[in-house]
């Protein structure tokens, strides 16, 4: 079956596309930068549920009664009570970029002691289908908050993380190695436990 992203992101739709592959689920990931690109969206619902469904929304908007996915994500810091979860992207201010992100989360954390810094990341999946069908997923990494960013792959908040049972930041564990613990891995995870191989057989038919 073809499952629509929204997402101009073409890494998501390369880091989809694998988690399907080596599940073996038969779906072919599209990302919306081949059908037209991503209709605008304002992320403000608040949650990151309500964000994913408004990108879902807005790319089933477009192209009829096709299967969309849509995902939300960002980094919840216990300290921070919860923040800067729906606004990771921009926590430094719009548009910020992930080292100014970075940044502003060290000195926001300076004088937080070492077993208070606990983190996770959070994804959330919308599947919207025609007839306004629609399941949500989740997916979470658990880890904590280094003081000093390491390593240097990945992107975001990847050099400050360490998720539980690692010693490496996820910057130095590499994408192979992340892959399998992510956010975005486990909510996938919790999608393919959702819609079993019938299921996604059905939405082909
Ligand atoms: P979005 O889901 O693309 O809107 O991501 C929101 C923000 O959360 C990103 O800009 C990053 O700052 C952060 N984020 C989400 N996933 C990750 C990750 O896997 N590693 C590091 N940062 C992430």
């Amino acid at each position: 079956m073809k499952l629509f992203l929204a997402s101009n992101n073409t890494h998501k739709a390369t880091e989809f596309s694998a988690l399907a592959a080596r599940g073996g689920q038969p779906v072919e990931i599209i990302s919306a930068r081949e059908v037209g690109g991503m209709p605008p969206v304002v992320e403000d619902a608040g949650t990151f549920v309500g964000n994913a469904r408004k990108k879902a929304q807005a790319l089933q908007a477009r192209l009829g009664d096709a299967w969309v996915l849509a995902d939300d994500s960002g980094l919840c810091v216990a300290a921070l009570g919860g923040g800067p979860g729906v606004e990771s992207a921009n926590y430094a201010g719009p548009g910020a970029d992930d080292a100014a992100n970075l940044t502003k989360l060290r000195a926001a954390l300076s004088a937080v002691p070492d077993n208070k810094r606990a983190a996770f990341f959070c994804c959330v999946l919308v599947l919207a289908g025609p007839g306004g069908a629609e399941h949500v997923f989740e997916g979470r990494c658990e880890g904590r908050l280094l003081r000093e960013p390491r390593g240097t792959t990945g992107f975001g908040y990847d050099p400050l993380f360490v998720p539980e049972g690692e010693t490496r930041s996820l910057a130095e564990m590499g994408a192979v190695a992340k892959n399998l613990l992510s956010h975005r891995a486990r909510a996938w995870a919790a999608l393919v436990a959702g819609m079993d191989k019938r299921a996604f057989e059905r939405m082909s038919g």
